[in-house]
C-alpha cells in the first residue's frame, strides 16, 4: 500500500503532457495539448490533455488521470503506476507494508514539532518576548510575509515557557526529551529547552513533515547555528533546507541551486529564485546528492568564494558527479555570500551569475592556469593530481570523456596517458600514501552533551610514520632549546615538498615534513610563537585533542636521553619519507614528459637515489614493511 499522501503528492508533482507526451504525438492549442488516440488508435487529433488534469478522447471516451493513463498504457497495476509516475517526478515512493497497521512511529515526533512550530511562530509575532527577534529581523530585512514563507519562529530566553504551553496540551516532557527539545546535561539537572534565544527554521522532510528546527542566536555567542540533534527521524545528512517548498520550482527551472545556510535560502526566494535548498552545517552527502539527482540533472553551487568555501564546493561537486549530475560553479565576488549578494545587488544580479557561471570542471582549469599550474612538468603533475579526482568520480560516461579532453589539453598531454593513470588505482609513493584524515568534527555539536570521550592509550598518529613526527614533538615540548633549531630544519623539508594547488580539496597539504593532523596542528602552533612558548598559550590556541596528545607527550614516562640524536633521527626518517615521495612524483612525471624531459627526469630520479642511499639506515621503505 502506498500512503495516500504519497499517491497525491505523486499526482500533483505529476507533470502529465509529459508522461503522455512520451506516447502521444502531443500539439499545444490554446491551453491544452492534442494528438492522436493511443486507446483506439485513431489518426485525427481527437485525444486532449489538459495540463495539471487529466486526459480525454472525444471519439473512444477514454479518460482518467495521469495514473489511469499510465496504468492502460503500460498494463501497470496501480501500485507500479504511482511509482512509475513518483520515479518521473523525483518523488520516491515507498510502499507501506499493510499487515503492519498503525501510524508511521515518527508521526508523535512530527505532531509534536508541528505544534512547537506553531508556537515558536507565536512567540515571534505575538508575544513580547520576541521583541528583539522582530527587529533583528528587521535589521536583516526580511519582511513578515517572507518569514511566514518559512514559518519563522522565535525560541525566548526563559526557560519555562515552552514546556508549560506544551505540557498543558498533554505532551509530557519526557516526549519533549525525546525529541530534543529539552535537554538534560545530567540526569539530575532540571530541563532546559535546547533552542534558547534563537531565530527558529523549521525543517521539513520531502513529505513536508516539520522533522527539525534551525537555530540562529540573535546575540553574539557561540554556536552561531544550532540543529535539532541527530536522531532516526531526524538525520542532516538525508534531508536539505527548503526542499519539500523548491520542489515544484526545481522541476520547472530544471535547475537546482545550493546555497551554504538558511538565510542565504530566505533571501534568493525573497529575490524570486525559489529553487534553491541547502545542506545544514554538513558536507553535501551522498543522501542528500541523491536527493537533488531525482529533481534536477544540473547543480548550481553557490558557496562562500573563501578558501573554506571553495573546497567545500568542489567536494560536493565531485559527490554530485558521482551521481551523475552535472555541476556549475557560481563564484560570488570576495567576501560576499548569496544573503549579503543579493540584498546589495538585487536578484537579477544573482540570476547573472548564474548565468556566468561555469562547469565545475572548467572552473577547476581555470584557476589552475591562472595559478601557472601548467607552466612545467611539476606543477603540471600536481595540477593533473588536483583534476584526476574529479574526473574519477564523474559518472557519466559523455561528461567523463569531455573532462579528460580538457585536461589533456590545458596539461598538453595526450589523453591516453590520462585514460591510462584513470585505470590505475595509485598505491605506495605520491598521493596513494597520504594518511587518512580525521573527519572535520561537526559544527553544531551539542553544546549541552558531554565532551566527546578521549582515545584510549596514547595517541599515536595516522600512519606508521608518524612516530618520528612524535619524536619531533616531544622534543620541542621537553627541550624548548632546541625549537628553532628544529623549525629551521623541518622548515627546509617542508620547502622542498613545495606547493600544492588552491583547487586540492585536502584539509592540509599532506606532504610536508609533518602530516599527521594532529601533530601537525601542535607543530604549527609552537613554531608561529618560537621557542618563548607557553603552555598555555598552546592550549588556547589548539583543540581539545592536540591537548590531550600534549598533555600525554608530556607525561610520558622516559626521558629523551639523547635529543640531538632523537632529532637527528626523526627528521632524516622524515626527509627519507620526503626523497621516496618525490620520487613517486618523478615516475608519474615520466608519462607526462617529451623525449628531453624524459632524459632529465631520468638524471633527477638516479641523484635523489643515490641521496637516499647516502641518508643510509634502513631505506623508508623497509622500516614500513617492518611497522606494518
Ligand atoms: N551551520 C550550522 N552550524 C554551525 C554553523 C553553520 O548548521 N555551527 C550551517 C547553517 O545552516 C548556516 C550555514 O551553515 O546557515 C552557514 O553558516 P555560516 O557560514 O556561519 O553563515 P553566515 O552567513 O555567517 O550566517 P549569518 O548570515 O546568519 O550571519
Ligand atoms: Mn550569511
Amino acid at each position: 500500500m502506498i500512503p495516500d499522501e504519497v499517491v497525491e503528492q505523486v499526482r500533483e508533482a505529476a507533470d502529465i503532457v509529459a508522461i503522455i507526451g512520451e506516447h502521444v504525438r502531443l500539439k499545444k492549442t490554446g491551453s491544452v495539448y492534442r494528438g492522436p488516440c493511443p486507446f483506439h488508435q485513431g489518426t485525427n487529433n481527437n485525444f486532449s490533455v489538459v495540463p495539471g488534469k487529466g486526459y480525454t478522447c472525444f471519439v473512444c471516451g477514454e479518460k482518467g488521470g495521469v495514473f489511469n493513463f499510465v496504468q492502460k498504457r503500460l498494463g501497470l497495476n496501480f501500485v507500479e503506476a504511482v511509482k512509475y509516475v513518483g520515479e518521473k517526478a523525483g518523488i520516491e515512493v515507498i510502499e507501506v507494508d499493510k499487515r503492519r497497521e498503525g501510524p508511521d512511529p515518527r508521526e508523535p515526533l512530527w505532531e509534536l514539532n508541528a505544534t512547537v512550530s506553531a508556537w515558536f511562530t507565536e512567540m515571534l509575532w505575538q508575544n513580547a518576548v520576541g521583541a528583539h527577534a522582530r527587529e533583528y529581523l528587521i535589521k536583516r530585512s526580511i519582511t513578515r510575509e517572507t518569514a511566514d514563507r518559512f514559518a519563522l519562529g522565535f525560541a525566548p530566553r526563559e526557560v519555562g515557557l515552552m514546556r508549560e504551553y506544551l505540557n498543558g496540551l498533554g505532551f509530557d516532557d519526557q516526549r519533549l526529551l525525546d525529541a530534543g527539545l529539552l535537554v538534560k546535561r545530567e540526569e539530575q539537572d532540571e530541563a532546559r529547552p535546547r533552542f534558547r534565544d534563537r531565530l527558529i527554521f523549521p525543517i521539513h522532510d520531502t513529505t513536508s513533515h516539520t522533522v527539525g528546527f534551525g537555530g540562529r542566536l540573535l546575540g553574539p555567542g557561540e554556536p552561531k547555528y544550532l540543529n535539532s540533534s541527530e536522531s532516526a527521524a531526524f538525520s542532516k545528512g538525508k534531508l536539505l533546507y527548503n526542499l519539500s517548498s523548491a520542489r515544484s520550482a526545481i522541476r520547472k527551472d530544471e535547475r537546482v541551486i545550493l546555497v551554504e545556510g538558511y538565510f542565504d535560502v530566505v533571501r534568493m526566494v525573497d529575490a524570486g529564485i525559489e529553487s534553491v535548498v541547502a545542506p545544514m552545517g554538513t558536507a553535501l552527502t551522498d543522501g542528500q546528492a541523491e536527493l537533488l539527482e531525482r529533481n534536477a540533472k544540473t547543480a548550481f553551487l553557490l558557496y562562500d568564494s573563501d578558501a573554506p568555501g571553495q573546497k567545500a564546493s568542489f567536494r560536493a561537486a565531485d559527490v554530485l558527479l558521482a551521481r551523475g549530475v552535472t555541476v556549475r560553479m557560481v563564484v560570488l565576488p570576495d567576501g560576499e555570500d548569496p544573503d549579503t549578494f543579493v540584498a546589495k545587488f538585487g536578484g537579477a544580479a544573482m540570476e547573472k551569475l548564474l548565468t556566468n557561471s561555469l562547469d565545475v570542471f572548467d572552473r577547476k582549469v581555470q584557476l589552475l592556469e591562472r595559478g601557472g599550474w601548467f607552466a612545467d612538468l611539476q606543477r603540471k603533475r600536481r595540477a593533473l593530481d588536483a583534476l584526476m579526482p574529479t574526473i574519477r568520480s564523474t559518472k557519466d560516461q559523455i561528461t567523463q570523456e569531455l573532462y579528460i579532453a580538457r585536461a589533456s589539453a590545458a596539461a598538453g598531454v595526450d589523453r591516453s596517458v590520462l585514460v591510462h593513470e584513470l585505470s590505475v588505482v595509485t598505491t605506495g609513493s605520491g598521493r596513494g600514501s597520504r594518511p587518512r584524515q580525521a573527519p572535520p568534527p561537526p559544527r553544531d555539536r551539542d553544546p549541552d552533551a558531554p565532551p566527546p570521550p578521549r582515545p584510549l592509550g596514547p595517541y599515536r598518529g595516522s600512519s606508521p610514520e608518524s612516530s618520528a613526527e612524535r619524536d619531533v614533538l616531544r622534543v620541542m615540548l621537553l627541550h624548548p632549546t632546541y625549537i628553532e633549531e628544529i623549525i629551521e630544519r623541518v622548515g627546509r623539508l617542508d620547502d622542498d615538498a613545495g606547493s600544492h594547488p588552491e583547487v586540492e580539496i585536502d584539509e592540509q597539504d599532506p606532504r610536508g615534513a609533518l602530516r599527521d593532523p594532529v601533530f601537525r596542528s601542535i607543530y604549527d602552533a609552537i613554531a608561529e610563537r618560537g621557542a618563548e612558548v607557553s603552555a598555555e598559550q598552546l592550549s588556547e590556541a589548539l583543540d581539545e585533542t592536540a591537548v590531550g596528545v600534549i598533555d600525554a607527550l608530556l607525561a610520558e614516562p622516559g626521558a629523551v636521553i639523547d635529543p640531538r640524536a632523537t632529532i637527528d633521527g626523526a627528521l632524516r626518517l622524515l626527509k627519507e619519507r620526503l626523497m621516496q615521495d618525490k620520487l613517486g612524483e618523478l615516475e608519474r612525471m615520466t608519462p607526462l614528459a617529451t623525449g628531453a624531459e624524459k632524459d632529465s627526469l631520468l638524471r633527477e630520479s638516479e641523484i635523489m637515489r643515490r641521496e637516499l642511499t647516502a641518508l643510509g639506515g634502513r631505506s623508508w621503505r623497509s622500516v614500513r614493511r617492518m611497522i606494518e
